[in-house]
């Protein structure tokens, strides 16, 4: 009779192992990238009017991706040292910008160009 209270002891632990491993694991779908929710599709046309100027966003494009500068500090009204939102930028802040593309990280992902 011992050895059968043992075996049932050992299967209930079993199930609380178990249950706990379940319970640690992760949800599926992780939402926290910045990269989430419905990207744009915008010409370099269409670009131009995301100027931060009169209470548009302002978007700016490097290498085919468009930012959201809208909350940053550096770029008020659309204007960011001598440079303005709405337009494709590579050339420039690879070229030009003291900073490189590592600022990018910061700003929020909304779209990519397109033809
Ligand atoms: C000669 C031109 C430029 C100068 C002197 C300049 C200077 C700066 C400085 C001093 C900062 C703040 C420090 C930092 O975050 O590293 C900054 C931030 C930034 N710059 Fe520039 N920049 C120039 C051009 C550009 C261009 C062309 C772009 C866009 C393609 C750009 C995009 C940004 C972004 C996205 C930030 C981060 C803003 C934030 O964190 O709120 N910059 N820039």
């Amino acid at each position: 009779m011992k050895k059968y209270r043992n075996v049932l002891i050992a299967i209930v632990v079993l199930f609380l192992l178990a249950g706990t491993g379940c319970a640690r694991q992760q949800p599926a779908d992780d939402t926290s990238a910045s990269t989430e929710g419905p990207q744009l599709e915008l010409t370099l046309e269409e670009l131009a009017s995301y100027d931060g100027k009169d209470g548009n966003p302002a978007y700016i494009a490097v290498d085919g991706v468009i930012y959201d500068v809208s909350g940053s500090s550096k770029w008020t009204d659309g204007e960011h040292n001598g440079y303005s939102a709405g337009q494709d930028l590579t050339e420039t802040i690879k070229g030009k910008s003291p900073h490189g593309v590592s600022v990018l990280s910061r700003m929020p992902v909304v779209g990519k160009i397109v033809e």
